[in-house]
């Protein structure tokens, strides 16, 4: 598989940074990872690449992901649509660690890379030592033909164009889109009803209209950087489905910012991070309206109580909060991907009104290829 991108797509078009550029496009990323992909008469989607026949998708006991960094985050939302949408138990891990622990190798697991260059030496050597021993290593990778995607057995490209800023944004939108749709593959082939296959597709199909919504709103999101800027820390909490939101959000601030952040799991707040919380400490909470809403309005409760500042980023505005930034609502299992898009914007707009260096953060690269 070849794909051309015409010189156009390295311009800035317009934009100051190629981090400005790389958000404001993912509503056309997020459509190039659908495109010629969605099988409506079966209710599931044609992976071309893949390399897995119906009987060995079947016959998959596990799925382990592994990734660095943002890939890692997107792995980690990847492993709860597996598991949720397939029935798979699923998990993921940092490639880098993965890599150094002389880990269990099975041969009923189903290994998927996950890397937006398809260069990074910690991923790749991961993937190397999986083949060595005889493992089945898929991959989701962006830049095709790149190391990764040569040595895995087959995989899913996620056709986010080519990214240039350091921090990525429309990759890691796509990747997540992308294992919405192996997960949705996987579970079809398996006990996924059509009723539920349908409802995904009808889903993703939502999707770009509903990121070009939540783009809008950039005015409102730049006020909240400039309010939220001079924190000398964040934290940033969200549950199962929204944990793995919430860690990426406080790479994104940290990395493009270098203000501290943290990112928890709102159920562990009690067992620690309260302890941190006063007027000078914010919290952005990842709240989905889904079964854990009442439990989120409760960790926004605990935070208030102790006079933190609360910014959510929800699917109606939160009375505990002090700012929402409201997206749009898609089924539970996709609504990840959304949630994490203005949580962009506000690490841009944080980085701006602290002059970062914002496309070449300090001391980061944008491929790791050395160990
Ligand atoms: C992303 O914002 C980071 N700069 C970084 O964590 C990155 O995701 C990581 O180094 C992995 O890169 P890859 O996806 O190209 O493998």
């Amino acid at each position: 598989e070849t794909v051309e991108y015409a010189a156009e797509s390295y311009d800035l078009g317009g934009h100051d940074t190629y981090m400005h550029k790389e958000i404001a496009e993912q509503a056309d990323a997020v459509d190039r990872v659908l495109a010629g992909r969605i099988d409506d008469r079966f209710a599931t989607v044609h992976l071309g690449g893949l390399n897995l026949d119906p009987r060995e998708a079947r016959a998959v006991r596990r799925v382990k992901i592994l990734g660095c960094g943002t890939s890692y985050h997107a792995g980690l939302i990847g492993a709860q649509m597996i598991e949720e949408l397939a029935r798979i138990p699923a998990d993921a891990e940092p490639a880098s660690e993965f890599r150094y622990r002389n880990a269990v190798v099975d041969p009923d697991t189903l290994y998927i890379a996950v890397s937006q260059s398809g260069e990074t030496y910690d991923a790749l050597a991961a993937v190397q030592e999986l083949k060595r021993k005889g493992a089945r290593v898929l991959g989701v990778i962006n830049v095709v033909g790149s190391a990764i995607a040569r040595e895995a057995d087959g995989g899913v490209y996620v056709h986010a164009g080519p990214e240039v800023c350091v921090v990525s944004t429309k990759c890691f939108t796509n990747t997540v889109v992308a294992f919405g749709l192996l997960a949705l593959h996987l579970g079809r082939i398996r006990d996924l009803s059509v009723k539920d296959g349908k409802r995904i597709i009808d889903g993703l199909r939502r999707l770009p209209g509903q990121i070009a919504e939540i783009l809008k709103q950039e005015p409102e999101i730049e006020k909240l950087a400039k309010s939220y800027a001079d924190a000398h820390s964040m934290l940033f909490i969200g549950r199962v489905r929204g944990y793995p939101v919430a860690l990426e959000a406080s790479l994104k601030l940290k990395e493009v910012s270098y203000i501290h952040a943290e990112a928890y799991p709102a159920s562990e707040l009690k067992h620690g991070p309260l302890a941190l919380i006063e007027p000078a400490m914010p919290t952005v909470a990842i709240v989905p309206e889904d079964d854990l809403l009442e439990k989120n309005r409760a960790a926004m409760e605990e935070i208030k109580a102790r006079s933190g500042r609360i910014l959510a980023v929800a699917h109606q505005e939160q009375e505990k909060a002090d700012h929402t930034i409201v997206v749009p609502k898609n089924e539970d299992e996709l609504d990840p991907i959304l949630m994490g898009i203005p949580l962009q914007l506000l690490a841009y707009h944080t980085a701006l009104a602290l002059g970062r260096d914002i496309d070449k953060p300090r001391n980061l690269a944008k491929s790791v290829t050395v160990e």
